[in-house]
This record gives C-alpha cells, sequence and structure tokens, in this order.
C-alpha cells in the first residue's frame, strides 16, 4: 500500500509539472485544510528542496504567512551552504507579527544557523512616503540584496482570505472583488486569469524583479486554495511548486 501511495504521489507531481508548466513539483501526501500537520509536511519538503540547491552566502528573501511560518518551523542547519543570508521579500502588508515576513525569517536564519537582515519601514505607504524611503541608504542596501536574491520562497492565498486578514481598506477589497480576485502572492491579487487586480503598495519585491536565474518556489496547499493556486501560476512567474496532495488533486480535476 505504501508503493502504491508513493507511486501515485508521483504521478500527480508529473501531471501537476506538466499542467503549470514548472521545473519541479513535491506534492506531500493529504490535506492541509483538514489536518494541520501536512502544512508542516510541505515545510519539511521545502527544507529538503532547499537544502538541494543552496550554496554558501547565497542570500534568500521569504514572504509571509503560516505555510512560510511551517517552513520556519521545519527548518535545520543548513551545513551544506553555509552563511546564507535570509531577509523579508517584501513589507509587512498588515499581517498579524507572527504572519509577518520579518519575524519569519529570524527564525528560519536562527534554525538555519545563518544570518538575517530586516525591513523596517510602514505598510501600506502613501506614493510620496515610498519614494523618499526607498531612496534612504540602509533601507536601499536592503531592497538591493532582496532584489538580488538567489532563492525567493513564498506562499500563495485566496484573494478574498487574504485582503480580510490584512485588514485591508474595504474600497481596496472592493477593487479585489470588481476584479473577481481569486490568488494573492507578495501582496499581489490575481483574477482566474492570472491577471493582476490589486497590487499592496509596499516596498521589496516586485513581480518583474523575479528573474530567470533564481530558483522561485511556492509553497501552498490545501484544497481551498487550489484556484488561488492555479491564478498566481497562469503568468508563470516561479519554477518550483511545494504542494499537498488535497490542492494537487482538485487542481488537476479543474481546468
Ligand atoms: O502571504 C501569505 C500567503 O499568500 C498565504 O498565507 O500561508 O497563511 O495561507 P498562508
Amino acid at each position: 500500500d505504501f508503493i502504491k501511495e508513493v507511486s501515485g504521489i508521483r504521478v500527480l507531481e508529473k501531471k501537476l509539472r506538466e499542467k503549470l508548466n514548472l521545473d519541479h513539483v513535491v506534492v506531500v501526501p493529504g490535506d492541509s485544510d483538514e489536518l494541520p500537520w501536512v502544512k508542516q509536511e510541505m515545510g519539511r519538503a521545502c527544507v529538503h528542496y532547499l537544502k538541494g540547491i543552496l550554496e554558501s552566502n547565497n542570500t534568500i528573501a521569504i514572504t509571509g504567512g503560516t505555510t512560510m511560518a511551517a517552513v520556519a518551523e521545519m527548518m535545520t542547519p543548513l551545513t551544506g551552504a553555509p552563511d546564507c543570508l535570509f531577509v523579508p521579500a517584501r513589507g509587512g502588508l498588515g499581517e498579524r507579527v507572527e504572519n509577518q515576513a520579518n519575524t519569519i525569517c529570524v527564525e528560519m536564519a536562527r534554525k538555519a544557523k545563518g544570518d538575517y537582515r530586516l525591513l523596517y519601514v510602514p505598510d501600506p505607504l502613501s506614493e510620496d512616503t515610498y519614494h523618499s524611503i526607498t531612496s534612504e541608504p540602509s533601507i536601499k542596501e536592503i531592497l538591493d540584496l532582496i532584489k538580488n536574491s538567489d532563492t525567493v520562497i513564498h506562499g500563495i492565498g485566496n484573494a478574498l482570505t487574504m485582503a480580510e486578514r490584512r485588514r485591508t481598506p474595504p474600497e481596496q477589497v472592493e477593487k479585489i472583488k470588481q476584479g473577481h480576485g481569486v490568488g494573492e502572492a507578495f501582496g499581489y491579487y490575481f483574477n482566474q486569469q492570472g491577471e493582476i487586480v490589486h497590487k499592496a503598495r509596499t516596498v521589496g519585491l516586485q513581480l518583474e524583479d523575479l528573474t530567470d536565474s533564481q530558483q522561485v518556489i511556492a509553497v501552498a496547499g490545501g484544497e481551498s486554495k487550489a484556484r488561488a493556486i492555479a491564478s498566481y501560476f497562469k503568468p508563470g512567474k516561479s519554477n518550483v511548486l511545494i504542494t499537498d496532495e488535497g490542492a494537487a488533486q482538485k487542481l488537476l480535476r479543474e481546468e
């Protein structure tokens, strides 16, 4: 039965890799919507994958969210890649402290035995503040580290769930609804066609900063996130997906 289950998972991974046109897909058994420990298993799978790609002195940009917190929770010393630096990909996005990239960054670096740099900026920002803050030398230095990171690891969420969790102003929530937003990643909200319907104004990594020379790893699971995951991968900005069986099955069932 175990063999059967493993080969079933391998088939899912292959189908999903082809469907979403990705370099690599990892599917962990179970559905994190129903079983909380499945999220930790995705975290473990992400750490395992990282260990295969990271090199010494690499810079890793990470986002916030409970899935990224699970990656941090499962992190172990990166003995094969010493002196890695962890940085938050974007600002706090209005998240609670435990879900913010800064917080997760510290935990990840501590467990990996690496180092970290943090972004101290209020967000969201007004247009004026945005320009003055991003030209501040100490902020600029970190923004450059983020932009030039070797690896990016991020979560994907349901658009309205994320907008609500971040106490997004009503007119912006309305904008996301009007635009039929289904998915969210890095503070960008996408509709089913993968078009951006809203973008939170914060400093840090912008979607257009992602390049082919980077490893961009999305970690997201649970049947309830299948449409969100599909929407994010429509324009295809990440090359690796770490997910669970719940999301994978649903993604393959839907068009
Ligand atoms: O940035 C947050 C992610 O998009 C999703 O958060 O991992 O808590 O579902 P989550």
